[in-house]
């Protein structure tokens, strides 16, 4: 007899689900991560993934996969577990070589079906914003994918989008432009349909020697499929000094 799941039976056969990518090497934090993962560390009270946990929580969704190395593995189960205590159900995909978010993103591929739509986070993107009406937007929306944009004063270490606003569409993403071509950054919340599998398949390796999730929304943007939303409240990443800085004060003395 199949064993019941409480946190599954709660929401039904179609409630979207979450990837959270938290791997890599946390270059950019070195020495921090020299002895722990980038998501592992302190923002605020709480290690970093659990913000994002208790976001996607917030969202109203209750599967998440989390892909984080090797060596990091009992770090996340130490404090998630099985998500029981976060109201969530958790699943872990051992990633063995750190090879790019789109490489990461690729192991999720057995616990999404073939035409499913998910929502992807990268770990250590913190969102003041509630991500429910982004999520219900691209419910809506009838194929494609989706990201959030944020309004930046310097996007050149980021993502930047070249929007094309009457239609709502990105028409393409340059990765770390040295001339921006808008002043948005493209932020680590993906929305995907499940055809994201095949396109990850036929991408090739950036000269970093990593599979880029920029060259794969670049492929949603070149068949006219790439939709955007802005994000109003306060987004930062946490994957640098400064703004491990910055996330630690925002975050402070909040609960997740
Ligand atoms: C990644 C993406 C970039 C995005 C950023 C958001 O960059 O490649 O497009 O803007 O996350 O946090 P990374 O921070 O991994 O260099």
């Amino acid at each position: 007899m199949k064993e019941e799941d409480p946190l599954a039976s709660e929401q039904g056969g179609n409630a979207l689900k979450a990837v959270i990518l938290a791997g890599g090497t946390g270059t950019r934090l070195k020495p921090l991560t020299f002895w722990t993962n980038k998501h592992l560390l302190p923002v605020g009270a709480y290690p970093m993934i659990c913000y994002g946990v208790a976001k996607l929580r917030e969202a109203g969704i209750r599967d998440i996969v989390i892909v984080t190395g090797r060596s990091a593995l009992g770090g996340f189960a130490d404090v998630l577990g099985s998500g029981r205590d976060w109201g969530v159900s958790l699943l872990y995909r051992v990633q063995e070589e750190a090879g790019g978010i789109a490489q990461a993103l690729g192991l999720a591929r057995p616990v999404i079906e073939p035409r499913e739509k998910f929502a992807v986070l990268l770990g250590d993107n913190l969102f003041e914003e509630s991500l429910l009406p982004f999520r219900e937007r691209f419910e809506r929306q009838p194929e494609g994918a989706m990201v959030l944009l944020k309004k930046v004063e310097d996007p050149r270490r980021y993502g930047v989008p070249v929007l094309l606003p009457e239609d709502g569409r990105i028409a393409r993403i340059e990765e770390k432009p040295e001339q921006p071509p808008s002043d948005f950054c493209v932020t680590g919340l993906y929305f995907y349909d499940g055809g994201v599998f095949d396109v990850i398949d036929k991408i090739i390796p950036s000269q970093r020697g990593e599979m880029e999730i920029t060259d794969v929304n670049n492929e949603y943007a070149r068949r006219g499929t790439l939709a955007y939303a802005e994000v109003q409240g306060w987004w930062t990443d946490a994957g640098t000094f400064e703004s491990l800085e910055t996330a630690g004060k925002k975050l402070k003395g909040f609960l997740p």
